[in-house]
């Protein structure tokens, strides 16, 4: 029987710190900045669990939700309001980073056969920034949220203007028109042991601000030199931001790139050979 997922998000708050035992004060600083100040910060930390599973013939539920969100408020009793470093058995020796989180979440919950199969789990440290865990032992998703406006007409220069208002409407309009485009940029790859990351951020933040932002922010996309002549469709757009990234990550390979157009609308390009589901 065919198997359907479904996911569950629920809300905690915990402080951490960052920090490595053998690393002098200079060292930690450098590494990992403001998170290694004293005596840690916290967040308002949202967990995403996703289940699956053959839907029972007699409730018709992949798992009993009530069941669910039970154990899911469980198990965060015990990271709920707690200092992860100090409070917790898990982060002696290993950094709380949000990968490291997601991992330890997922082994909490892989131990509680009764909220059905473990597909993933999703950590959102603040609107912009998630770990997705999957169950590949040092093995993580990372996924930091950007934002650009930028302008653009959809409008086909091989086409009448009668074929151009049928098939684009207000997307043709002279203006032109622009968008708050919301990027996600999803990095695969290995956790490192020492910092519990798998990709440092701010590098990863420069390297999109370098490539893309710069790029595209308070521009006209129609003028850029990689789409004019196309249509800046979301779709193109899409791919070519994976072009302007795929080979210029500090660390990990890239996964997808998500786009937003408008709330209503998003794109996601996960490159050539990733056709796959
Ligand atoms: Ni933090």
């Amino acid at each position: 029987m065919p198997e359907v997922r479904l996911t569950k998000r629920i809300e905690f708050a915990a402080a951490h710190r960052y920090g490595h035992k053998a690393w002098d004060e200079a060292r930690n600083r450098a590494v990992f900045g403001a998170c290694f100040n004293e005596p840690g910060h916290g967040h308002n930390y949202m967990l995403e669990v996703t289940v699956a599973g053959e839907v029972d013939l007699q409730t018709g539920m992949v798992v009993n939700l009530y069941d669910l969100k039970q154990v899911l408020k469980e198990i965060l009793e015990e990271f709920d309001h707690k200092h992860l470093n100090l409070d917790t058995p898990y982060f002696r020796e290993k950094i709380p980073t949000t990968e490291n989180i997601a991992a330890v979440l997922w082994d909490v919950l892989a131990a509680r056969p009764e909220i059905g199969r473990l597909e993933k789990v999703r950590l959102f440290e603040d609107e912009d920034l998630s770990a997705e865990f999957v169950g590949i032992a040092g093995q993580a998703g990372l996924t930091k949220r950007y934002h650009f406006a930028a302008a653009h007409r959809l409008r086909h220069r091989d086409l009448s203007a009668e074929q151009n208002q049928r098939l684009f409407g207000k997307c043709d309009s002279p203006g032109p028109h622009g968008h708050n485009y919301v990027l996600h940029v999803t990095v695969q790859g290995t956790i490192d042991p020492i910092t519990g990351m798998l990709v440092d951020i701010p590098t990863l933040d420069r390297a999109v601000a370098e490539h893309i932002l710069r790029r595209f922010d308070h521009q006209d996309l129609d003028r850029d030199p990689d789409l004019t002549g196309r249509m800046a469709t979301g779709e193109n757009l899409a791919r070519l931001l994976w072009n302007l990234l795929v080979n210029r990550l500090p660390a990990g390979r890239l996964a997808r790139i998500g786009l937003s157009e408008t709330r209503g609308m998003y794109y996601e390009y996960r490159g050539e050979e990733a056709g796959k589901p």
